[in-house]
């Protein structure tokens, strides 16, 4: 029998393979048959400032009485504050596996105030997903890091470990991912996914697009796993999008991820994705004489393979293409 249990971020896992923060994680009923199926932990959907604002917003337009709108935005944030952290408690009741919340925030201060509710209401650790798309011409490039760095250095120490769920648009992601380090967080989940938008072509008018990644999209996540587990080793790496089946799950521990992510795979199949995935992670490390995933994590990494050049390469020069003509 071989040991696929890990730790991730200060956490024992029985397996590598995380739920994703999604809508799946809604129901906890639900959620439980993730975790029967061998899940090692589930990371809560996300609590959105965003969308407490837009609801405030909202109920405000329709108020007739100016007198009540600060009672509205508080009673608002309250609301979904509380109904969150009620997920949070029921999740920790229900299930036996590391519960994590995730947070979404506009505001400095609103990082903390809701990280101190979620560790207050039992979270085992916290995932902070900051992605943001910057379409200010005048906002210096360099500030958008340090906002990443001191979002994370204002949440660090407070007894919840802090992982960073990162988008792919970096200029130079190890350095980023090197100062969140420094900075004190546990682990990266790399990547989360953007909301993806599409033009219907018929009424000329943009709309919302494909919201489930694709296969081709592992390339990138395995690339930068690869590539970060060997620039900056001392960080954890949660490796997500694109991870369907076992695979990807083993492929990504190759390149030195702790944990992997499941989300598409498990909207489109259910729990049968993580049962499968792991069958077949552990059927492939006994055909190859593995005992544990320590033996295996990082082998195929950029520190460890012996022409990391390959992890380099974006351009299709004809050179190194094995594709004739
Ligand atoms: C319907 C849906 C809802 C999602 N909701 C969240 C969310 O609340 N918070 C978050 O960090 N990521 C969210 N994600 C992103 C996923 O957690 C995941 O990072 C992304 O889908 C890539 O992984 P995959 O290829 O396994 O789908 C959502 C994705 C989908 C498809």
């Amino acid at each position: 029998m071989v040991d696929i249990r890990t730790s991730f971020a200060g956490l024992d896992l029985e397996s590598p393979i995380i739920l994703s923060s999604s809508g799946l994680t809604r129901n906890i009923e639900r959620t439980k048959s993730f975790v029967e199926a061998g899940a090692g932990a589930v990371i809560l959907k996300s609590l959105f400032e965003e969308q407490i604002l837009m609801q405030t917003g909202h109920l405000i337009a329709q108020n007739d009485y100016p007198e009540a709108e600060d009672y509205i935005a508080s009673y608002v944030r309250a609301e979904a504050i509380e109904g969150y952290l009620k997920l949070i408690r029921q999740a920790k009741e229900e299930l036996s596996v590391p519960v994590i919340a995730s947070i979404n925030c506009t505001t400095q201060g609103s990082w903390v105030d809701f990280a101190e509710r979620i560790r207050q209401a039992g979270a085992d650790a916290l995932e902070i997903n900051i992605m943001r798309l910057e379409t200010d011409l005048y906002f210096d490039p360099a500030k958008a890091e340090e906002l990443y760095v001191s979002i994370v250095s204002s949440l660090v120490g407070k007894g919840l470990p802090i992982i960073v769920k990162l988008s792919r648009y970096h200029t130079n992601l190890p350095v980023l991912v090197d100062k969140l380090r420094a900075a004190g967080a546990a682990a990266v989940t790399l990547f989360n996914r953007t909301y993806q938008i599409d033009i219907d072509l018929s009424r000329e008018q943009l709309i919302g697009g494909e919201v489930f990644s694709h296969a081709g999209d592992f390339t990138e996540t395995l690339r930068f796993t690869g590539l970060i587990r060997g620039l900056v080793p001392e960080v954890e790496i949660s490796a997500s999008t694109g991870i369907y089946t076992w695979e990807e799950v083993t492929k990504a521990i190759l390149a030195g991820a702790n944990t992997t992510q499941m989300c598409t795979a498990v909207y489109k199949q259910g729990a049968t994705a993580i049962r499968e995935a792991l069958v077949g992670l552990q059927r492939w490390m006994v055909e190859h004489g593995y005992q544990s995933l320590d033996e295996i994590r990082g082998r195929l990494s950029y520190g460890s393979v012996a022409d990391p050049s390959l992890f380099e390469r974006v351009q299709f020069m004809k050179y190194f293409s094995s594709r004739q003509g």
